[in-house]
């Protein structure tokens, strides 16, 4: 029976590794989706997001895993049709599409790619990193640097700079995405701290443009609504070298890739990061949506939606489903094996 599990598991580890699953490997990985679904169907922890309103009306049983591995298949558990707004894990997006257009270096000179240890959105994060630390010692992933790489986005006016950027992230997840405008108008109305954020960044010269504009556009990025499965395609065309697994193209340059996932990878779940790091190795982005999406880099891409909420703002069944999964199949990069 042991040696069988251990013959079972080197022969996963092996399909992962080469990108190619055989039938017996997609088996596991429908076996593991489902026992991470039916572990934490129960669970009854965490809390909607209800600082914009419209967050707290989501129902709060949606609840769906959608794995996709670099072959293009895609693995289901639970509701992966229910839509979300996508909310910080547009972040990701926006960075990426700022490195594809000017460089990995043009987001280290202005906002920084070190972890502020602070919630995502704190004020103090961008007074210590004026005041103490002398610069751009921040990150895309909190909205202060978020904010400032909206306000990056080349583009001649707002309508063609949100084009662009919707037809992007549309890319990585396969399909044309739209805007949840209930969310979009909720976070709007409410949104006063944001925009403080920006005109700090303004004041502080991070921001060179109108901080109004990049926030609004910052704001209705947040509002893009998605599935488990969008979700997922767009964690595998990261975990593919940029090429969108599903539909063949190809969307962020390949050299950029390590760059995304490495701000990921240290900034992704905010002030949590660390221990998400510790426990699964994964880069990964948290939205108060209620979304998460992991890249194990080269095997495949996953993404749970649960809107529960932990204290640091992350979906708390995601975490431990993404955890789950991942560690099942062997989706750890820095799980080495000795020779
Ligand atoms: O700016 C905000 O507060 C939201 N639109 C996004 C925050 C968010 O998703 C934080 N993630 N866990």
């Amino acid at each position: 029976m042991r040696n069988t599990r251990h013959a079972r598991a080197a022969l996963l580890a092996v399909a992962a590794a080469i990108g190619a699953t055989t039938l017996h490997a997609q088996a596991q990985i429908d076996g593991a989706l489902k026992a991470a679904y039916d572990k934490y169907k129960g669970l009854q922890e965490g809390k909607n997001a209800d600082y914009i309103p419209a967050l707290a009306k989501v129902d709060p049983n949606i609840y769906g895993i959608a794995l996709v591995a670099t072959d293009g298949k895609v693995y289901t558990a639970g509701d992966v049709k229910s839509e979300v707004s996508i909310q910080s894990i547009s972040k990701v997006f926006t960075m990426a599409k700022v490195i594809d257009e000017q460089g990995l270096d043009a987001i280290v000179k202005t906002i920084g790619v070190d972890a502020t240890g602070m919630r995502f959105n704190s004020i103090v994060a961008v007074e210590v990193a004026e005041k103490s630390l002398g610069g751009p010692e921040i990150n895309p992933l909190v909205n202060p640097g978020a904010i400032t790489a909206t306000s990056m986005l080349k583009g001649t006016d707002r309508d063609s700079i949100w084009k662009d950027l919707l037809a992007y992230y549309s890319d990585f997840a396969g399909r044309p995405l739209s805007v949840n405008q209930e969310v979009f108008k909720s976070e709007s109305d409410t949104n006063q701290r944001n925009q403080a954020i920006g005109y700090l960044m303004y004041a502080y010269n991070f921001i060179k443009s109108d901080p109004m504009r990049a926030t609004d556009i910052y704001t209705e990025q947040c509002s893009v609504s998605v599935n488990a499965k969008d979700l997922a395609t767009m964690a595998a065309t990261l975990a593919n070298g940029g090429k969108n697994p599903v539909t063949g193209k190809q969307v962020i340059k390949t050299e950029n890739v390590p760059g995304v996932l490495a701000v990921m990878s240290t900034a992704g779940l905010y002030d949590d990061s660390g221990k998400w790091l510790y426990r699964t190795g994964l880069p990964a982005k948290s939205g108060v949506g209620g979304g998460i999406i992991a890249v194990s880099p080269g095997k495949f891409g996953i993404a749970v939606i649960s809107p529960p909420l932990d204290e640091a703002g992350n979906s708390v069944r995601a975490q431990k489903a993404i955890t789950d999964v991942s560690n099942a199949i062997g989706g750890n990069p820095y799980a080495t094996k000795p020779r």
